[in-house]
Parts: structure tokens; C-alpha cells; sequence
């Protein structure tokens, strides 16, 4: 299985925010910047595998600025972890007011991608050639994501067994006291 470096996986987009991206509060829609952040994440998966790939997950996305109608929007994508059918794209995700050149940092966001065969089955991604020190510390915190999404998964899973099997007494403490409540059926 050949690699690729991670410096060949930099795929980047880029976008005006138009009225059409706006939400009630004439800022523009996080649905917008996710649909971009999606896009930009098929794009660096399939560039990197050479195979179509689909949105298996996203990871938690915090909007650290509001983005401005008139801003243009740009992504960044880069491969950070591999597996053996998957990948996570990280995607850096830039605004600016042209007029004023006042570029913001506005989110960062993780997608795991999963590349498919012409069957449409899982298939196995190229090696990621890590070539800085920076790069290796995005690996090994991209493997820890995937542990701790699973990790997540399992705990809520097993949490929501135990609500489902606690009696009508224990979930009414949930009225009074939530925190409470979890701590007393979550364990
Ligand atoms: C993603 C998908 C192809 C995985 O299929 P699957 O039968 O679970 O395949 P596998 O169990 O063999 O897993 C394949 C890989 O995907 C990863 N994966 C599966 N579900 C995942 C999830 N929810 N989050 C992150 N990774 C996931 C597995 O860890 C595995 O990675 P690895 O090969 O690197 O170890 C399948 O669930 C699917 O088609 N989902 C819908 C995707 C889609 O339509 N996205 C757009 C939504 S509009």
C-alpha cells in the first residue's frame, strides 16, 4: 500500500457568503459553514485515497465567531489520521471582511471520511507519510479522538440501558435534581 506526505494532502475551498447563507439574525447559518466544511472534506479524503469517499462522522464543531454575510469564507483541509478504511480530515476554516482584510480564524473542524470501492464496501486508504513533528502530533491525537468517540459511544449506549431500566421513583429526581439523577442511575 503506497503513502502519500501530509504536505500533498492541503486541499483548500473558498466562498462568498451570500444573503442565501444568512440565518434570522442576518449572520450566517452554521448549517452554511458545515455544508462548506463537508464539502472541503470530500474533497481532501477523495484527493488522498483516489476513491469516493463518504461522511462517516463529524467531531464536536465550536463556532468561536460569528461569520458575516459579504465574508469570504475560506477552508483548509488536511488528512491528519488514517485507519484502515477511514480517515479524519481536519479542516481549518478562515473569514474575511475583504474591505478591511481582517482575517479570523472562525472554527476547526474533524470529519471522518470512509473511502469505498466500486462496490460501494469499505476500502483500505494510502499511509500517511508524517514529515514534521507537528504532523506526528496530529496522528497520535487523531488516533485518540477515534478512542475516545468510541469510548463515548459505548459509555452512552450503556447510560441510556440504565435510564431505560430505572424505575419512574429514580427519574422524577431528575425534576429536582438532574445532576443528581445521573450520577445516582448513570453510576
Ligand atoms: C461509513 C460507512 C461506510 C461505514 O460502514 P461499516 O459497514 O460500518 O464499515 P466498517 O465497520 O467496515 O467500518 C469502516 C470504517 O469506518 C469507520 N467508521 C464506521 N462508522 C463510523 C463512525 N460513525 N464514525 C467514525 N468512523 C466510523 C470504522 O472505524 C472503520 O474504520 P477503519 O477501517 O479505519 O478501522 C457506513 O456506515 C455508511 O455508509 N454510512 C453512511 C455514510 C453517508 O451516507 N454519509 C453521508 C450522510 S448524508
Amino acid at each position: 500500500m503506497n503513502g502519500k506526505r501530509t504536505s500533498e494532502t492541503l486541499t483548500r475551498m473558498a466562498q462568498f457568503m451570500t444573503p442565501n447563507d444568512a440565518n434570522f439574525l442576518g449572520h450566517v447559518f452554521g448549517g452554511s459553514i458545515l455544508a462548506m466544511v463537508d464539502l472541503t472534506a470530500s474533497a481532501t479524503a477523495q484527493k488522498f485515497s483516489g476513491r469516493m469517499c463518504v461522511t462517516a462522522s463529524f467531531d464536536r464543531v465550536d463556532f468561536l465567531h460569528p461569520v458575516e454575510v459579504g465574508n469570504y469564507v475560506e477552508m483548509e483541509g488536511s488528512v491528519t489520521y488514517v485507519g484502515r478504511t477511514s480517515l479524519e480530515v481536519t479542516i481549518d476554516v478562515y473569514a474575511t471582511d475583504l474591505t478591511k482584510g481582517d482575517k479570523r480564524h472562525t472554527n476547526t473542524a474533524r470529519v471522518t471520511m470512509v473511502a469505498l470501492d466500486d462496490d460501494g464496501q469499505p476500502t483500505e486508504v494510502p499511509r500517511l507519510i508524517c514529515e514534521t513533528r507537528e504532523d506526528r502530533i496530529a496522528f497520535i491525537e487523531g488516533l485518540a479522538r477515534r478512542h475516545l468517540r468510541q469510548g463515548r459511544a459505548a459509555q452512552m449506549a450503556d447510560l441510556h440501558k440504565r435510564l431505560l431500566a430505572a424505575s419512574d421513583e429514580e427519574l422524577d429526581l431528575c425534576a429536582s435534581d438532574p445532576e443528581a439523577a445521573l450520577k445516582h442511575i448513570g453510576g
